[in-house]
């Protein structure tokens, strides 16, 4: 497997950076000028090259397209003051990659084609990388199978690619979100914990129906009984009652295990904060709301990083939240953006530099 050095590059002819409005990123609208493309076939791994950017051309009968065998992941790189750039906690996401891969019945992707593809992807397309506040580079790795049949069995070939783009915030306003009760997200024994697009068609739908009724988002709840809450659409979620900020926690394998969640877990930890990772259930939400103990809400995740909720709406009580004054969703977001942008220590060494 080639190291990062020695990766064939084919560069663009043309960039389209100058096409790009960087002070107004809208998330997932721009892509850089290359990729990253290897192909898995005959039980192992092809070399990477990084490529143009292009659409790929696939027969129309690829197992993918049908049986959505199909998985991605989400990382964001910045630009540092000093120029550098850095990765935030890459290695996490290779290891969530691989899980879900394995769930999936796909080959896993060796450490080296995913890391050093991606840090050589960034060397090539690195002057689209932002440096505005809260801004980032979106790297995009995904896998999907690539045999020609109609037989549902694993596929006997794949293709990785990463891509990028570079991203503002995915959320720009404070969201509202409905507490769903009619469909599920996630059983358990099923593929909750995994990055899978399928995950994402289903949710397109009840969010759809959420927004007819004026709503940003669902926040799912267990498929069994509705009672326990699990995330929001693209995001885990976090609550501040009582004084300590509180998650639902991952025993079942129906919430994935958020790099973004972990971190916020961490960054509470280290400023002495109450954190718990359980069970929550929408009546303890109600009765701490109404007792006034329930004073922030947010969501938190690569893409969404920090985003908060003003309003919960479960049946009929809504419950508010006002987005000015949210001081733990405000802190724990200047903390990890600092670490991120290399304004604060990297205790946990999180960053990965790409030089
Ligand atoms: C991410 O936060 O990186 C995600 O993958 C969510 C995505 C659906 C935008």
């Amino acid at each position: 497997m080639a190291s990062n050095n020695n990766i064939k590059v084919t560069k663009a002819t043309a960039s389209k950076i100058g096409a790009v409005d960087f002070k107004n990123l809208e998330f997932g609208k721009y892509f850089t000028d290359h990729m990253l493309v290897a192909d898995y076939a005959d039980g192992k791994w092809g070399e990477p090259e990084v490529v143009p950017y292009a659409p790929i051309c696939v027969d129309p009968s690829i197992s993918a397209i049908h049986y959505g065998q199909s998985i991605f992941e989400g990382i964001k790189a910045y630009r540092m003051d000093d120029g550098r750039t850095a990765i935030f906690r890459p290695k996490d996401n290779y290891l969530r990659f691989n899980k879900s891969a394995r769930r999936i019945e796909m080959p896993e992707v060796p450490e080296r084609l995913f890391m050093n593809g991606m840090k050589k992807l960034l060397e090539v397309d690195n002057q689209w990388i932002p440096k505005e506040y809260d801004h980032a580079m979106y790297i995009r790795p995904f896998m999907f199978s690539t045999e020609t049949t109609m037989r549902v069995a694993p596929s006997s070939s794949y293709k990785f690619i990463i891509i990028c783009s570079p991203v503002g915030p995915y959320y720009s306003a404070p969201m509202k979100i409905h507490v769903e009760e009619t469909f599920v997200r996630a059983v358990p024994g099923g593929v909750g914990f995994t990055k899978t697009s399928g995950n994402y068609a289903a949710s397109l739908h009840p969010t759809a129906v959420a927004k007819e009724k004026g709503y940003d988002q669902v926040l799912w709840t267990d498929a069994v009984e509705h009672k326990y809450v699990q995330e929001c659409g693209t995001m885990n979620v976090f609550f501040v009652i009582d004084g300590k900020a509180v998650t639902p926690d991952l025993l079942n394998g129906t919430i994935l295990e958020g790099v973004t969640r972990n971190s916020v877990i961490q960054v509470l930890k280290d400023m002495g904060k109450g954190v718990e990772e359980r069970a929550i259930s929408i009546d303890e939400l109600v009765e701490a709301y109404q007792k006034g103990k329930l004073t922030e809400a947010f969501g938190t995740g690569t893409a969404a990083t920090i985003s908060k909720i003003s309003l919960l709406g479960y049946k009929d009580f809504i419950m508010n939240f006002d987005p000015e004054v949210m001081p733990w969703a405000d802190e724990i977001k200047a903390k990890l953006t600092a670490i991120k942008e290399g304004e604060a220590p990297d205790s946990h060494e999180w960053i990965v530099y790409v030089d």
